[in-house]
């Protein structure tokens, strides 16, 4: 099998960069270890940045998230028992965020390449990646029916998520650097039938730990509790749950309204980034290369920030031979990420409950959301970001 760019990985970097290649007439094969049913029904995080459902418009892919979508004009802080509206639209001069779930951006992206005849093969295991310091890499893949196959390319994209194998292709030291951080607690996600509690999304700081109100559609409610990263789904029975969720945000303005939990999960906290994004001719992207706490929800945004720089970059080598945005994309991809590094790391310290903190550490946290959300700087400086800063 021969094709131009082979891509490991079905989530938002590999499709939406197969989709982006196609309009710009590059061929691609996507590999995903996973089925089709899995990728479009795992549950994940649920804002998109006005940048990535732009993007999905003016790619012809945004039918469906302009109709389903819920559009949010902000955010509310809440600490102190108080909440404090965050006004997107006046703050960003009308921009919004959209909440559309993640699964739902996969399955509109897959449901488009293979109508354009994409090639994506589902339950396909990468077993090896080589040659890519040279001018022919090739990946070999077991596919669905067990069958041994070799996918010959000229570019390699490394899209397969936190538990990549791409990555470890880029020697460790002498070429890589990974930076990253832990932090001493998880969120615990969970789906709820229940009418929406708020209009908009509330991000609240409370003693006991954080907790977000999000939402899915007017009859199913996203929401999440800052936990112990031991703790386990038996350990939240839904009365706990909803205690704590009514303990952490109800208060003025602002009421949680239960309803029947039918799905619990623990999410992972960690920030990570792997320097440089490119080896010979691999590139990684999304969270191959990145991971950011999830408070701020970046992640899919930076995926598809990723492969908006690549696609340009391929397809002027494709056209011209010429490698220098290709060389380039470590350089140009990388200070976004950062910038989201920090804003997610941000957000997480200012609104979570370090465990050992005592009354100074949360009184200053106090007054730093105090800060943010009095001064028009400051909302701005966390509207702008939110919503996502202009592509590149
Ligand atoms: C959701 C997830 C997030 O991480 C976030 O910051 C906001 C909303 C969500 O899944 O709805």
């Amino acid at each position: 099998m021969r094709t131009q760019v082979g891509i490991v990985g079905a989530g938002p970097a590999g499709l939406m960069l197969s989709h982006l290649l196609h309009l710009r007439g590059i061929e691609s094969v996507v590999l995903e270890s996973r089925s089709r049913a899995d990728v479009e029904g795992t549950i994940r995080a649920g804002v998109l940045e006005q940048n990535t459902v732009d993007l999905l418009v003016e790619t012809g892919v945004g039918d469906r998230v302009k109709r389903e979508g819920h559009q949010h004009k902000g955010i509310e802080l809440r600490f102190g028992g108080v909440g404090h509206r965050i006004d997107f639209d006046a703050l960003t001069g009308g921009r919004a965020v959209t909440v559309y779930p993640q699964h739902e951006v996969l399955v509109d992206l897959i449901e488009r390449r293979l109508a354009d005849g994409g090639d994506i093969r589902f339950g396909s295991t990468v077993t090896a990646v080589e040659g890519v310091t040279g001018d022919a890499p090739l990946i070999r893949f077991t596919d669905a029916s067990g069958a041994e196959e070799t996918l010959h390319c000229e570019l390699v994209l490394g899209a397969d998520g936190s538990r990549t194998t791409t990555r470890g292709l880029v020697p460790e030291t002498t070429v890589r650097t990974d930076h990253a951080k832990q932090y001493p607690f998880a969120w615990f996600g969970i789906l709820a039938e229940a009418p929406p509690s708020s209009d908009e999304l509330i991000y609240a700081n409370h003693e006991n730990g954080f907790a977000l109100i999000s939402t899915r559609t007017d009859t199913v409610q996203r929401h999440y509790l800052q936990v112990d990263p031991t703790d386990t789904v038996d350990d939240w029975s839904d009365d706990r749950i909803w205690s704590e969720l009514h303990t952490r945000v109800d208060g003025e303005g602002a009421q949680i309204k239960d309803g029947r939990i039918f799905s619990k999960t623990v999410l992972g906290f960690r920030s990570f980034v792997c320097e440089p994004m490119q080896y010979g001719r691999l590139f990684l992207a999304g969270d191959a290369a990145h991971t950011v706490p999830p408070t701020g929800a970046k992640g899919l945004n930076l995926a598809v920030a990723d492969v908006y720089v690549l696609a340009k970059a391929m397809a002027r080598y494709f056209a011209t031979g010429e490698k220098d945005q290709l060389d380039a994309y470590s350089a140009t991809a990388l200070p976004r990420v950062w910038r989201a590094q920090h804003f997610s790391w941000w957000m997480t310290s200012m609104l979570h409950r370090m465990p050992g903190a005592g009354g100074f550490d949360h009184r200053r946290q106090l007054a730093e959301l105090d800060v943010v959300t009095r001064s028009v700087a400051g909302r701005t400086l966390l509207a702008e970001n939110y919503v996502g800063t202009p592509l590149f």
